[in-house]
């Protein structure tokens, strides 16, 4: 399920020649294939037997517009993580009945915007958001829909950056005995809805066996409740299924969700996940030019600004050149022009390149734009969106005056 190939020597996008991307948009640039998205989108849909199932993309791996167009319209929800990302998603027509608002730290401008917009839930993630919440359903006379998101203590395994589950971590209730209160609290309040417990345990996950375990927690919880009369709408299982970035073979949708749905058919609750990497990730590329070689240095135009994951957690990202060429192949460090030694995109990547070439940085649909910053006051990259042997700009590049545009004021 890839749609980047070679054909006669040449790296393309669905129908698209990427050097011809390359030409007229410069560089560096993301481009997304539209049926990757759509396919990945899709893998998930399509493997749900019942109909009550639903995915919530995570847009906080993806969160261009266009591209959250083409996943509401194949049938995703939404999982959110701030106000940005409700006003992106309902933008593109997303039903507000299939968001999940998730996050530690939600202002109370977003819980208003997100209650006014009637949204499917909040994932609580502490006792005091719980009564934040139930103050500002409160003031707007409205009831908000809350689950509550355990931390159930499992350790999905890598890196510890986005591990999520385990106690200690900032993430979810603990708690049994703060669970349960909440819970009985929730649903004898006129202000709050009780709808659901959500967990979400890390990211890049390479096996399903922390969601097997953490169902069972999930299920010991559900069950707890219908002891004291309290039943949920659903559970959701969260997102953090792995992706291959080199040679790793990670569960697919399918599997998991043949997984969960199994164990959910002696249950009423409805299960919700919320995938992103695994839709988004193998959907992008960056394109890059070797602006010089020093030593066993590429040097390119792309930077840790546009792509921060190999600064941030090593992460191992592989690196194509355009052409095809495999004759004088080379070992190097391509590094950006940030002045930082982490300011690398790949390390000892065998490569045959010269000065002018452009390369594909791959796999990085997911957490990549989304966390691209003006570090070095350089210039967020451009988005493109290819549709068969149609090419769109679906973000422009920015320019210099976008760069100083808010540090300007008028009586200066
Ligand atoms: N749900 C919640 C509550 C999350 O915090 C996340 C990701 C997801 C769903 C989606 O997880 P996914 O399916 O994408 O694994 N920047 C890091 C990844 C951070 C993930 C944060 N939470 C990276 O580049 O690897």
């Amino acid at each position: 399920m890839n749609n980047f190939e070679y054909i006669s020597g040449s790296l393309f996008c669905e129908d698209v020649d990427l050097l011809a991307v390359a030409n007229e948009y410069g560089t560096p640039a993301y481009v997304y294939s539209k049926d990757a998205i759509i396919k990945n989108a899709k893998s998930y849909v399509d493997s749900f037997t019942n109909s009550t199932s639903l995915a919530c993309f995570a847009v906080k791996s993806l969160s261009n517009l266009f591209i959250l167009k083409i996943i509401n319209d194949s049938g995703c929800g939404f999982d959110i993580v701030s106000g940005g990302e409700l006003q992106r998603v309902l933008s593109v027509g997303a039903d507000p009945q299939k968001i999940i608002f998730s996050g530690v730290g939600k202002s109370k401008e977003e819980i208003k915007e997100a209650i006014e917009n009637k949204i499917l839930s909040f994932n609580v993630e502490s006792v005091s958001e719980l009564y934040k919440i139930e103050n500002i359903a409160k003031e707007l006379d409205a009831i908000a829909s809350i689950s509550i998101r355990i931390n159930p203590d499992i350790d999905s395994g890598g890196h510890d950056y986005i591990t999520t589950g385990r106690k200690g971590d900032k993430f979810g209730i603990s708690s049994t005995e703060d669970i349960l209160s909440l819970c009985k609290h929730a649903s004898s309040s006129s202000n709050l809805k009780l709808v659901g417990l959500a967990c979400h345990i890390g990211s890049q996950i390479m096996s399903l066996d922390g969601y097997e375990k953490s169902a069972n927690k999930i299920f010991e919880l559900a069950d707890k409740l219908l002891e004291l009369g309290i039943s949920l709408e659903f559970l959701d299982m969260g997102g953090g299924l792995g992706v291959s970035y080199e040679d790793e073979n990670p569960p697919s949708p399918k599997e998991l969700i043949a997984l969960l749905e199994n164990k959910f058919l002696e249950r009423n609750e409805r299960l919700i996940l919320e995938p992103g990497r695994s839709i988004s990730a193998n959907t992008g590329v960056l394109l890059t030019k070797v602006e010089f070689i020093k030593e066993n240095f590429l040097i390119v135009d792309a930077a840790m600004n546009d792509l921060l994951r190999p600064a941030l957690y090593k992460a191992v990202h592989t690196i194509s050149n355009l052409k095809d060429d495999q004759k004088n192949l080379k070992r190097w460090n391509v590094v950006g022009p940030v002045c930082e030694s982490s300011d690398f995109l790949g390390k000892n990547v065998e490569l045959e390149a010269v000065e002018g070439d452009i390369l594909a940085i791959r796999n990085v649909g997911a957490y990549g734009f989304v966390m691209a910053s003006n570090y070095n006051s350089r210039l967020r990259p451009c988005e493109i969106l290819i549709d068969g042997d149609k090419t769109k700009i679906v973000r422009k590049r920015e320019s210099m005056d976008d760069l100083l545009a808010l540090e300007r004021f008028t009586d200066d």
